[in-house]
């Protein structure tokens, strides 16, 4: 038998404090479960028990956002977590638990997660991704999925964090510099979407376009090109004729350079 279709969601809300009032406002994010992991033989047991034998993966989960969500004409209702992911556990309690005991562990298939995510299931799939449907990454990588905070590592400005997943693998483009490129400071992922993208390199946009959305260009007397103070006329205008502003001769070194201040190499 097909399993039916569940509908999830999750309810944020947000508590403003404005003069001696404190409005709260809500939000609910709706999403379609195609199929949940299923055990065959196996009912829903619920949290609390599995608290009993693995207390340091509940220990953070209650403010996680997969603790929030709610299940809605669903063998799950009423109940949050743990067996969203994991699926139906009651065989793997009765048989004192182990590792690949009636149990879904989606380290390595992210299939699980892509039931309730489709939207960075699609993203996956575009030409440029990280490869974790091949199975050379996992979600897990940059995802804490049991912890209090969601994006690894946990902790620290929100920016600075983005930041330091990616140094785990991308040592090259995160490592201090002499002469930083301040666009660096917004995070890896004001440039490069994580998942995937349809542009080579993951950019979030093709060639000029991605830098000319800080960028200006200014036209100036005798229809010269500015950008910032620079006249990029008088630079055999490559970089607008070529539409790329970090290929071969010009701003190579778009993460940092330690020689050169306008991050030409
Ligand atoms: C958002 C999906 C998700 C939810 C919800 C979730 N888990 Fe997990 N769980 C995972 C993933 C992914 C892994 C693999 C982590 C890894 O090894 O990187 C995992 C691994 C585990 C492991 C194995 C740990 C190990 O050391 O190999 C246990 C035990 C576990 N989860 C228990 C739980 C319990 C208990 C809950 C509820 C409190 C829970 N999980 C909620 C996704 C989830
Ligand atoms: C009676 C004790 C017990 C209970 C209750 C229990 N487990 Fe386990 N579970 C274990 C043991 C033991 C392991 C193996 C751990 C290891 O080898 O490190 C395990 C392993 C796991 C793994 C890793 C499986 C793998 O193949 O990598 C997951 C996921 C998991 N449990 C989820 C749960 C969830 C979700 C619940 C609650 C619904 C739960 N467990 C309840 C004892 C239990
Ligand atoms: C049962 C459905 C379900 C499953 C399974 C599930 N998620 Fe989620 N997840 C949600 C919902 C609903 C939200 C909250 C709404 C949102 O922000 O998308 C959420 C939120 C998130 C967020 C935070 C989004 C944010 O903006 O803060 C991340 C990251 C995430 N999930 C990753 C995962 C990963 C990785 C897995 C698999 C290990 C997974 N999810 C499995 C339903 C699910
Ligand atoms: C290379 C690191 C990396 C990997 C691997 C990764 N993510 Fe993410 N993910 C991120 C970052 C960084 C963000 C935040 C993006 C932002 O804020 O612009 C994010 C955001 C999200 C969000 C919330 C925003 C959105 O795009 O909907 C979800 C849900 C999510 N990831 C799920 C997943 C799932 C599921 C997997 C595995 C199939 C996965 N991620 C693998 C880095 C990663
Ligand atoms: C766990 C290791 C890991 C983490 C963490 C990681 N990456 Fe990657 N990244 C990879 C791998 C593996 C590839 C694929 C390289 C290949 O195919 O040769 C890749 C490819 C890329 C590429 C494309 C390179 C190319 O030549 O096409 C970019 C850009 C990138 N990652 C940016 C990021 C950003 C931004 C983050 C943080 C949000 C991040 N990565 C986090 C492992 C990682
Ligand atoms: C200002 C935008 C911008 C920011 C911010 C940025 N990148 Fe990039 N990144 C680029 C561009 C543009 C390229 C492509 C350069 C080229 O054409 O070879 C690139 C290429 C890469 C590559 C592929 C390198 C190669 O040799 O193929 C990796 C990996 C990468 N970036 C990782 C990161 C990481 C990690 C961060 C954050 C620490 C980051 N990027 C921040 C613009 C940016
Ligand atoms: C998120 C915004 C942002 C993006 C996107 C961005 N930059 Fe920047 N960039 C800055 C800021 C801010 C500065 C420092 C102030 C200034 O010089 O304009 C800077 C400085 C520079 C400088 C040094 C200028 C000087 O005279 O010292 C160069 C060169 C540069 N960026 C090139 C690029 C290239 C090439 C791209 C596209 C791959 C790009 N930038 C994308 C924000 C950005």
């Amino acid at each position: 038998m097909k399993p039916r279709p569940w509908i999830v969601w999750v309810g944020i809300c947000g508590a403003v404090v404005l003069a001696e009032l404190i409005l709260s406002s809500c939000a609910s994010v709706q999403r379609t479960v195609l199929a949940p992991p299923e055990i065959e033989g196996a009912t829903y047991v619920g949290n609390k028990v599995c608290a009993d034998c693995h207390a340091t993966v509940t220990r953070g989960f209650s403010a996680s956002v997969h603790a929030r969500l709610h299940f809605e004409g669903s063998p799950m209702a009423g109940q949050s977590g743990c067996e969203s992911c994991h699926g139906p556990a009651s065989k793997h309690v009765q048989s004192g638990g182990g590792r690949g005991r009636f149990i879904v562990n989606p380290r390595q298939d992210p299939a699980t997660c892509f039931q309730c995510h489709l939207d960075v299931h699609a993203e996956f799939k575009l030409p440029q991704h990280h490869p974790v449907t091949e199975g050379r990454m996992n979600c897990t990588q940059c995802h804490d999925p049991h912890g209090v905070d969601i994006m690894k590592p946990a902790g620290g400005l929100a920016m600075a964090r983005l930041n330091q997943a990616c140094a785990q693998c991308h040592r090259d483009q995160s490592r201090p510099f002499v002469f930083e490129h301040e666009a660096m400071r917004e995070g890896c992922t004001i440039c490069h979407n994580p998942h995937g993208s349809i542009n080579a390199k993951l950019l979030v946009q093709r060639d000029n376009n991605l830098c000319l959305r800080c960028h200006v260009q200014v036209q100036g007397a005798g229809n010269r090109i500015f950008i910032g103070k620079t006249d990029h006329t008088t630079r055999g205008d490559t970089s607008l004729r070529i539409g790329s502003c970090s290929t071969a001769g010009c701003h190579t070194a778009v993460h940092g350079s330690n020689v050169n201040r306008t991050l030409l190499y």
